[in-house]
This record gives C-alpha cells, sequence and structure tokens, in this order.
C-alpha cells in the first residue's frame, strides 16, 4: 500500500519537516539581526544549495572552504536555537521561511541582507517530488500524480509555493533584497555571480568571478561531497536507490513528468494567483 500524504509538523499554517522543531521555528522572528548578517532565501529546490556555493566562494575570493557546504552556511530552522544563538556576527545563513516568519519579521526593514531565489513552479514541484520520496521521514511513498495533487494544495513541506514566492516578491526592491530566479543562474552564471557579489558588497575582478563561475556549475558541484547533503549524516536514512541531491539541474524537467492535463490545471492555477504581480519565469 503506497503513502499518498506527506509526514508534516504544521507551525502558522505552514507544513515542515518532522525533523524540524516547530517551538524553534515560533521563536525565530525574535532571533537577533546584526550587521553584515546575510541570508539565502527560497522555497526549497529552488537552487539554494547552488547560491550557498556562490556565496561560499565569493566570501573567500573564489577559494573553496574545507568543510561541508552546511556547515559554513547553515540553515536557520534545523540548526536549533542552541546553535543558532552561539554563532557570532556577521551569520551567513540559509533558510526556507516566508517573509514574515524570518527573524526581525520585516525583512526589507532590518540591516540584514537577503539572497531570495525562486525557481519555475514546474520544475520545483518535480525537484520537490523526488525530494519528498528521497527521505524518509516524509513517509511518501505516492507516485508523481499524487504528489501533483498535494503541490498544487500546498499540502507539501513549506506550503503553497505561490504564497512563498510572492511574500518576497512584494519586497523585491527593498535595497537589502536582492531576488534573483534559478534561471537566471542557469542562462547567465558569470553575470548572476557579479551580481550577487556586488550586492553582497564585493568588488572581483574577471579572474575571480571565472574561478567561481568553474567552481559552481552542475558538473562541479554534483559529486562534490561538500556540496551535496548525501555526503552528510541524516538522522532519518535516505531511501535507497532514490536520485542524488544534486539531481539533474535543468530547465524544464517538468514536461518529462507533467500530463497535458496537469499543465492546464496548474497554467490555470498560476494565471489566477500570479497574474499582474509582474512575476515571469522560464519554463524553458
Ligand atoms: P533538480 O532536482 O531539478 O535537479 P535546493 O538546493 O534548493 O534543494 O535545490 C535543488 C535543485 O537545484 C536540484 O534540482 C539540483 O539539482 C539543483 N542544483 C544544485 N546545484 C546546481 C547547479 N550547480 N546548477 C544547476 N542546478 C543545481
Amino acid at each position: 500500500m503506497s503513502n499518498s500524504s506527506i509526514l508534516l509538523n504544521y507551525h502558522n499554517g505552514i507544513p515542515f519537516d518532522i525533523e524540524l522543531d516547530v517551538n524553534w521555528i515560533a521563536q525565530i522572528p525574535d532571533y537577533p539581526i546584526s550587521p553584515g548578517d546575510l541570508y539565502i532565501v527560497t522555497y526549497a529546490k529552488s537552487g539554494t544549495t547552488w547560491t550557498q556555493q556562490i556565496v561560499a566562494l565569493i566570501q573567500r575570493g573564489g577559494e573553496k572552504n574545507q568543510s561541508h557546504l552546511m556547515q559554513v552556511i547553515p540553515w536557520l530552522e534545523i540548526i536549533g536555537k542552541e546553535a543558532a544563538f552561539a554563532l557570532s556576527p556577521p551569520r551567513t545563513l540559509k533558510s526556507h521561511l516566508p517573509y514574515d516568519m524570518m527573524p526581525g519579521r520585516d525583512p526589507a526593514n532590518s540591516i540584514g541582507k537577503y539572497i531570495y531565489i525562486a525557481r519555475n513552479p514546474k520544475d520545483v514541484a518535480v525537484s520537490f517530488y523526488y525530494h519528498t520520496k528521497r527521505h524518509s521521514e516524509y513517509n511518501f511513498t505516492g507516485d508523481w500524480d499524487c504528489y501533483f495533487e498535494l503541490f498544487i494544495k500546498g499540502e507539501v513541506e513549506f506550503g503553497l509555493w505561490f504564497d512563498h514566492v510572492l511574500s518576497w516578491w512584494r519586497h523585491k526592491d527593498a535595497k537589502n533584497i536582492l531576488f534573483l530566479k534559478y534561471e537566471d543562474l542557469k542562462k547567465d552564471l558569470p553575470g548572476s555571480v557579479k551580481t550577487i557579489a556586488q550586492f553582497m558588497g564585493y568588488s572581483l575582478d574577471d579572474a575571480t568571478i571565472d574561478k567561481i563561475t568553474r567552481q559552481s556549475t552542475f558538473e562541479s558541484m554534483k559529486d562534490d561531497p561538500l556540496a551535496t547533503i548525501d555526503s552528510l549524516p541524516l538522522k532519518f536514512p535516505v531511501v535507497s536507490s532514490s536520485t542524488p541531491f544534486i539531481r539533474k539541474g535543468v530547465i524544464g524537467d517538468w514536461k518529462n513528468h507533467f500530463t497535458d492535463e496537469q499543465s492546464a490545471r496548474f497554467d490555470a492555477e498560476y494565471t489566477k494567483r500570479m497574474s499582474g504581480t509582474g512575476l515571469v519565469f522560464d519554463f524553458e
């Protein structure tokens, strides 16, 4: 018998992985922000790890850290209160929280800096499907059709994609928020590295940009044990024979999964929720 729902814990109407402590997530809005703090924020599966790699390389002038990327730029929600308070500023952290659940509740009016990466939701759905099948704590054994129904309703970790992305998009013009798209990075990686570096306050020469770009391609990250979470000890085991964490890294894999009917339904939902927002994505 397959399990067609995902095991999740809710806080503030948002579903989270049972591995996360929702009591801590409830306290995150009161977590301090210091000058120089930098957050990489995404709805999951949108290029978080990729951006972590780029940011970590920028901070070291193109030289790679010898520690795992998830230690260099920890995930605020998973490390817990004690570890979060033990970090000394300036901190660089990743987060998957919607805008008003972040430290300080109002990033645009805080002293932190935020890089928000969004990805077209059809590719997010496919990537998240493989992720959810992979990690045993979700206890999800349904197929793609089943996952599609959950995703379109927001009954997946981090809730409805539209709500999350729009919560940040509304603040895209704040000078301390850089809103980028996965597809921008895909189509112009050196240009995106430069944009991120400038936003972070670094002025890098072309040779350094090139060095960072070479170490941030899909090919160079795919099997890098310091980039993929496949090399980390996890509390809940990964389901055997599942796809790797750094899986395919392309625009348009949704076409291999969405039926015509699913695509039309999703497009209708997309139009309903996104029209008039000015936010558009490349789907191929
Ligand atoms: P796919 O599952 O579509 O391959 P996150 O880090 O937010 O969980 O996002 C994971 C997605 O980003 C995965 O997408 C992964 O393969 C992709 N990704 C990771 N590193 C990448 C890179 N250097 N270039 C392109 N895509 C990358």
